[in-house]
């Protein structure tokens, strides 16, 4: 018999956590405005509100930590982190930064101005933040097969290459840079195949223009196209990830999620003049040159997460734990983002509370449900998320409404996977009778989804 699939690590440290009773959750959700970002932690059971900065470091890493060298100027943990990164990546120039989002407004500050257009497959929140608010566009240029859920594709996450051809052909002049995210988060954690790198590195090329990745899940993204794309599937996962930033000048980088640390980032390109231009926002926004925004003891974390989550057996174990909870529910038929993605499982609220009209938010509905079912808590990405329209001031309800499930790396087992699939599939037997959902009582005017206060109706 062939044997099992099983983890590639065994358990050292534990953090208890605790279960509580319905009454409670009532309490505790009403007093948080049925917003679960309003909740205390011990109030929550499974936390699956993000995979970022919350994954648990390995022995190594923890033993790393020790070797932190605190020194303001040229510590050796920057030098040994940079060593790390550029064999990994290619780039010789790395600015570290104490999270993605500053990642961005460093190198962002250098070359983002007023009228740019950014091009790019649905840029997260905070680049997108980081841009608008410099009055430029973020351009998304995704797939349109990305928003049909239940459409099987191995590249959901791809950039639409007629799309960005469109935008250099009309407005080259105005794009400083192309950004594409890899894995694509909003899509749903969804890949970017090497082909389609390749394709938008052409485009570049013939208009002159360099391109960035944000890598946030850059590992993820490479384990995708070595199980799925023709001729990767000798590869190492090194290898793709070379591969990858081959074809890229620059990167930013959010290390909570695939260096698996708790908090850091960095920025990392080939080019001296992105270099010597970042520098500059570097020193005043985030700290000296050799640490950024981190300490050394989490450079070193760092340098060895980074070392290993690009290896296949840490990957592997990882993604099919993802894979675990989305077969669980094919089990119950849920609906959700197929097929899922490496971080998380976004589930397709729309279809499941097809009571509650979307002006009282039906994947906010299907958070706060979760969260009274079992203490389970995820987020929502969809209408509250995508904020009111900046000229009508009227809510947008044109793309997805999702409740995203992220999974920390390395942190539950299957088991916790199993309570989060019946406490869904609890929720979903009962979905007809749940017909009215939220209302909102106070929303500030900007990522209104962190703030919001609603009453349940
Ligand atoms: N880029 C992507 C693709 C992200 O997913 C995130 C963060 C960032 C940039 C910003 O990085 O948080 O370190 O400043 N995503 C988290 C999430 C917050 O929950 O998806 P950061």
């Amino acid at each position: 018999m062939e044997l099992p699939f099983a983890e590639s690590w065994k358990i050292k440290m534990v953090e208890p956590i605790r279960k509580s009773t319905r009454a409670e959750r009532e309490q505790w959700l009403k007093e948080a405005h049925y917003n679960v970002f309003q909740l205390k932690s011990e109030q929550v059971y499974i936390d699956c509100i993000t995979d970022s900065g919350t994954g648990a470091m390995s022995d190594r890493q923890w033993a790393a930590m020790m070797m932190g060298d605190e020194s303001y100027a040229g510590a050796s943990s920057f030098y040994r982190l940079k060593e790390t990164i550029t064999r990994i990546t290619g780039f010789d120039y790395v600015i570290p930064t104490h999270q993605g989002r500053a990642a961005e407004n460093v190198l962002f500050s250098h070359l983002v101005s007023a009228g740019s257009i950014i091009p790019g497959n649905s840029h997260f929140d905070t680049t997108k933040g980081h841009i608008e608010s410099r009055k430029a566009t973020a351009l998304d240029c995704t797939i349109d097969e990305a928003k049909n859920t239940q459409l099987e594709i191995p590249f959901k996450g791809n950039v639409d290459p007629k799309k960005l051809e469109k935008a250099l052909a009309e407005n080259a002049d105005k794009i400083p840079f192309i950004i594409v995210t890899v894995t694509n988060n909003t899509a749903g954690g969804q890949p970017v195949s090497m082909q389609n790198l390749r394709e938008v590195r052409a485009i570049a090329d013939k208009y002159k223009k360099r391109v960035i990745l944000d890598s946030a899940r850059f590992a993820e993204n490479a384990y995708f196209i070595k199980m799925r794309e023709e001729g990767y599937g000798k590869k190492t996962i090194k290898e793709i990830v070379k591969e990858m930033f081959s074809l890229a000048d620059g990167m930013t980088m959010s290390a909570k999620k695939d260096g698996i640390v708790n908090m850091g980032g960095f920025i990392a390109t080939r080019h001296e003049d992105w270099y010597e231009g970042a520098k500059r926002f570097c020193i005043p926004f985030e700290g000296y040159l050799t640490y950024g925004g981190m300490n050394g003891r989490d450079m070193d974390a760092l340098a060895v997460g980074l070392d290993e989550n690009t290896e296949f057996d840490n990957l592997d174990t990882r993604i099919r734990q993802v894979e675990y909870l989305a077969k669980r529910l094919d089990e119950f038929g849920i609906p959700y983002q197929r097929p899922v993605g490496g971080h998380a499982l976004f589930v397709d609220a729309d279809r499941i509370l097809t009571e509650v009209p979307k002006e009282e938010f039906p994947a906010q509905t299907l958070t706060v449900e979760l969260y009274l079912e079992a203490g389970i808590r995820g987020c929502e990405i969809g209408y509250i998320l995508a904020d009111r329209d900046p000229v009508t001031r009227e809510n947008r309800f044109g793309g997805l409404d999702l409740l995203r499930l992220c999974i920390p790396r390395r942190v539950y087992t299957n088991n916790h996977m199993d309570v989060i699939a019946v406490a869904l599939k609890n929720v979903f037997d009962r979905r007809k009778e749940i017909k009215r959902g939220v209302r909102i009582t106070w929303e500030a005017e900007l990522m209104r989804h962190f703030t919001v206060q609603l009453e349940r109706l």
